[in-house]
């Protein structure tokens, strides 16, 4: 009768023990690394997203590694006003439909890209202007934005509106020549259109902090939070040079965070993807508690806009780059602490770190030769075969001798062509002078990350 209560006693003492030493087990043993950039993102309550394409959808090399390793989704072009609304007031939404079905079917989330930019405009709206164009424009965030209420996690609500003449002013665009109120006019209605997206700003060449334009951006920001106009989040493309970010990144990202906005890397893809590049641009992330997420511009090498420069995590044939490792590597060293506190406003508390060695400024991919002004310049220095890139700063003469061609270059304080700037020009048009078959003399200003100049 004594001894049964004395055994369970034991027992009871044993699984104690057990407990305990599980327990101390549990609190000792290493948290297993995350596999997927997704994963190991979400260990920090961030995001890791990529830009799809609807065109390559229906390959399954591309979606195995899409569906595998992301958890953020934004359509490259298919949510931009041209596929919005093609015809005025009559909207198609079938290209960002198929994105956003894909994308939420593999558990993921979108970013909305973009309502308004002064690029992949239709042609009706490329030719109002006034009120007219106001009206439209206003028009196009609500019918968009309709479509999509309640679905979408953010919206790039304006996209680069902002100038690289180095003066820290908008733009030059027909939206801005609406007035300079557009912007505030777009997010009021945006947060009337749909009340549960987080409306951001999205540019590139913002990321520097001693830049003007950075501050230009900046002081917009400010001035929205101060007269309560509607803004959540700011996006830095980060379109980077080989030399990657510009080593202030984290300065910048902390300090729009400090405005009380969340913050996000939005396009990233850095020229030839340098392991340590991609690293630093994580690790800047990963130090600002309101920097929510990184977002690659692509998947694979042969998907980037910027083709033939190599600037994403995996190779043309599917394979992990070094700098896909370096990312995982770096998000996992982040580990399983909840840094986020997405919606608290004040001073970003900021980690210690040690500091990860910078990477040498942007080095051309080709060292042009001089060539000499005016409209049939010589002797040519450059045989140009369509695609055609070229980073860093310098002169050159051109012979465009078959186009099809047209440039397309950004991120650069500024690029002449037989003294036509044409800073930031992404899409072909008809009456860009670099269509025509001739010379041409290309100057570039190095910007201060870099420059880049492509033709197609
Ligand atoms: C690019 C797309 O990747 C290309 O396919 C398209 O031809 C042009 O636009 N900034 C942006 C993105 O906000 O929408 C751009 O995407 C790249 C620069």
């Amino acid at each position: 009768m004594i001894g049964k209560p004395k055994k369970n006693a034991l027992l009871q003492l044993f699984s104690l023990g057990v407990l305990v030493a599980l327990v101390a087990g549990l609190a000792v043993m290493p948290v297993a690394a995350a596999s997927t950039l997704g994963a190991a993102a979400a260990q920090s309550g961030r995001y890791y997203g990529a830009a799809i394409s609807n065109g390559r959808l229906g390959d399954s090399a591309y979606t195995t590694i899409a569906a595998r390793e992301f958890n953020m989704v934004t359509p490259e072009n298919e949510m931009k006003m041209d596929a919005t609304e093609p015809n005025q007031n009559q909207f198609n939404f079938s290209g960002g439909d198929a994105i956003y079905n894909w994308a939420t079917s593999h558990g993921m989330k979108v970013r909305g890209h973009t309502l308004l930019w002064h690029n992949q405009q239709p042609g009706w709206m490329q030719s109002l202007s006034g009120s007219a164009l106001r009206s439209a424009m206003l028009n196009h965030i609500n019918g968009v934005m309709a479509h999509y209420k309640g679905k979408l996690a953010y919206w790039d609500v304006v996209n680069e509106a902002f100038s690289d003449d180095g003066s820290g002013g908008r733009r030059q665009s027909n939206l801005q020549a609406t007035g300079n109120d557009w912007i505030e006019v777009a997010f009021k209605t945006a947060r009337a259109a749909d009340p549960s997206v987080k409306l951001c700003y999205n540019d590139y060449n913002i990321e520097n902090w001693s830049a003007a334009k950075t501050q230009g951006v900046y002081n917009m920001v400010k001035d929205f939070k101060a007269r309560g106009v509607p803004i959540d989040c700011v996006g830095f493309q980060s379109h980077f040079g080989s030399g990657g970010m510009p080593s202030n990144f984290q300065t910048t990202l902390s300090n729009f965070a400090a405005l009380g906005v969340d913050v996000a890397i939005t396009e990233l893809d850095i020229a030839s993807a340098p392991a340590t590049a991609y690293a630093n641009v994580t690790n800047a992330c990963l130090a600002v508690a309101r920097c929510v997420g990184m977002t690659v511009w692509g998947v694979r090498d042969s998907d980037s806009w910027r083709t033939g420069e190599n600037p994403l995590l995996f190779d043309g044939s599917g394979n992990k780059k070094p700098a896909y490792t370096a990312v995982l590597n770096a998000l996992n060293a982040a580990g399983p602490v909840a840094t986020n506190t997405p919606t608290s406003v004040g001073p970003t508390p900021t980690r210690t770190r040690t500091p990860v060695p910078g990477t040498p400024t942007a080095t051309p991919t080709r060292t042009p030769t001089p060539g000499s002004s005016g409209s049939t310049c010589s002797p040519v220095t450059s045989t140009i075969t369509a695609p055609f890139t070229f980073d860093g700063a310098g002169t050159f003469c051109w012979q465009a001798a078959s186009l099809g061609a047209y440039i397309n270059s950004w991120n650069m304080a500024s690029v002449t062509i037989n003294g036509v700037n044409i800073t930031n020009l992404y899409v072909a048009s008809g009456s860009y002078p670099a269509k025509i078959n001739g010379f041409y003399y290309i100057g570039y200003t190095g910007n201060f990350a870099w420059s880049h100049f492509e033709t197609k």
